[in-house]
Order: C-alpha cells, then sequence, then structure tokens
C-alpha cells in the first residue's frame, strides 16, 4: 500500500505545507483551516480555499500518482492512504483511495451535515456557497486542525495498514497526528516502510529503505525495475 502527503502532490505544481516555500510559511493555520477560523470569517477562508482549488484543477496527476494507479490495476498494490485533499490519486486512475483528511472537491453543510460532491475542478462561483436544502453556509468537506478524522475513513485506514507487508511512504513529513500514527504503528508491528522522500522526515528512523529523491523520478525507476526487467510476471 501507499501512504502519501502533500509532497506526493508537489512535482504537479500543488504547494506542500512545510518545508521551503511551503503554505504554512507564507499563510497562519489557525487562521485558514480550523473551524474557529471558519466561524471568524467564512470568506476569508473560502477565498483560500478557492485558490488552492483553481491551482489544482490546473494540476495534472504526478508520475507517481500515475505509477501507483497502475500498480494497483495490476494487482501489486492493494490501494493509497492519502493525506492530500486534492483528489489527483483518483485523477490518476486509483480506485482504493482512503482520504484521511477529506477532499475539496466535497463540501458539506455546517448546518444540515448534508455532503455534496463537486466534480474535479468546478469551483463554486457564490462567494459563500449555501446548501440547497437548508440554505445553511457550505464549507469543504476537509479535516481543519483540531477535528477528528472521520472513523468510517479512519477504521478503513487502519484495515488497510493492518493488511500490507511493505507501506510506501511518499512525500509526507510525518508531523500531523493522528495521520502519521498510522505508519509508525505500522513500523513497530515489524512492517517494512519505505520512504520515498528527498528529505529526512519524522518517519525517516521508522523506515527501513530511504529513496532520497522526488516522488516522480523515483516512481519511474521503480516502475522500470518492476516491469521491464521483468522482475514481475504479470498477474
Ligand atoms: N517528492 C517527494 N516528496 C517531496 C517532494 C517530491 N517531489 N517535494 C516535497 N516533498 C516532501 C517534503 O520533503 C516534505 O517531507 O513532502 C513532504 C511534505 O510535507 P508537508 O508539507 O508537511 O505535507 P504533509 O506531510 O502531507 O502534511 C500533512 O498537514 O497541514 C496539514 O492537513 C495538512 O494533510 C496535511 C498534513
Amino acid at each position: 500500500m501507499a501512504f502519501t502527503g502533500a509532497g506526493a502532490s508537489a512535482e504537479a505544481g500543488i504547494p506542500t505545507f512545510r518545508g521551503k516555500g511551503g503554505l504554512w510559511d507564507k499563510y497562519k493555520p489557525e487562521e485558514l483551516a480550523t473551524p474557529h477560523a471558519f466561524s471568524k470569517d467564512p470568506k476569508k477562508v473560502w477565498e483560500w480555499y478557492k485558490w488552492r482549488m483553481s491551482i489544482i484543477s490546473r494540476a495534472k496527476p504526478t508520475r507517481a500518482h500515475e505509477v501507483l494507479a497502475k500498480w494497483e490495476e495490476r494487482g501489486i498494490l492493494m490501494g493509497v492512504v492519502t493525506q492530500n485533499v486534492d483528489g489527483l490519486h483518483q485523477v490518476a486512475g486509483s480506485k482504493n483511495v482512503v482520504e484521511l483528511h477529506g477532499s475539496v472537491w466535497r463540501v458539506r453543510c455546517s448546518s444540515c451535515g448534508i455532503k455534496y460532491d463537486l466534480e474535479f475542478g468546478r469551483i463554486p462561483e457564490e462567494e459563500l456557497p449555501t446548501c440547497r436544502r437548508c440554505h445553511g453556509l457550505l464549507r469543504p468537506d476537509v479535516v481543519w486542525f483540531g477535528e477528528p478524522i472521520p472513523h468510517d475513513q479512519f477504521n478503513r485506514a487502519q484495515k488497510m495498514f493492518s493488511e500490507a507487508e511493505v507501506i510506501l511512504v511518499i512525500g509526507t513529513s510525518g508531523a500531523v497526528m493522528p495521520a502519521a500514527m498510522l505508519p509508525i504503528n505500522a513500523a513497530m508491528e515489524g512492517k517494512v516502510l519505505i520512504e520515498i522522500n528527498p528529505e529526512e522526515t519524522n518517519l525517516s528512523s521508522f523506515s527501513t529503505i530511504k529513496i532520497r529523491e522526488p516522488a516522480g523520478k523515483a516512481f519511474d525507476k521503480l516502475d522500470k525495475i518492476l516491469w521491464e526487467e521483468g522482475s514481475l510476471e504479470d498477474r
């Protein structure tokens, strides 16, 4: 299985959160990615999410997204647990995707709780989108700081981690809990973590193998090794 973070989408031009040029260098998460921020200034939060949605809508899946989808289709990858909200794994063709932190392509009514899927790239026009059913204020259906990961998604993720033998940890700093506990617990249970990240992270010491390359380049090489040298016959 694969566990992905913002670095898996970095080569698609989508900014990461931490490290040089990360979003949290320029913006304060407590002003944009918390329930309090949204209740205090929903217009500002919607403006920031629409800006991110506009960047994502122009993005194409990276080589890493493509290869992960291909390996799932070929039966050597169970699926992906992602912290990303950009939907690019699904655009690339991945089917078994757990979105731990939700998706910017889904909105939720902050009054009646109903969820609406948005098609990829369709950014709400209204300054403050409202619910068709109760006219309440809609919010991005993402997990903000201080909010729990939805149980059903967390349980699906735990199940995938428990069934996996090898976990590819791609493009994540491992800075955010409880998401980062999943690979850490897997490593403590003796599972093999392969970290694909140009930098050291909180998960490096739990990783058996470290591929210090950008994800796109690493997956290009891994795919060649797996298929073109015939080390894995087509299943
Ligand atoms: N290939 C692989 N890894 C990369 C690449 C790349 N091309 N570019 C950057 N990285 C790595 C960085 O070295 C860093 O370790 O991606 C990681 C990105 O870390 P973060 O920006 O912290 O992103 P992430 O780990 O996904 O953050 C987790 O924090 O703000 C919250 O909800 C948000 O889901 C997010 C969570």
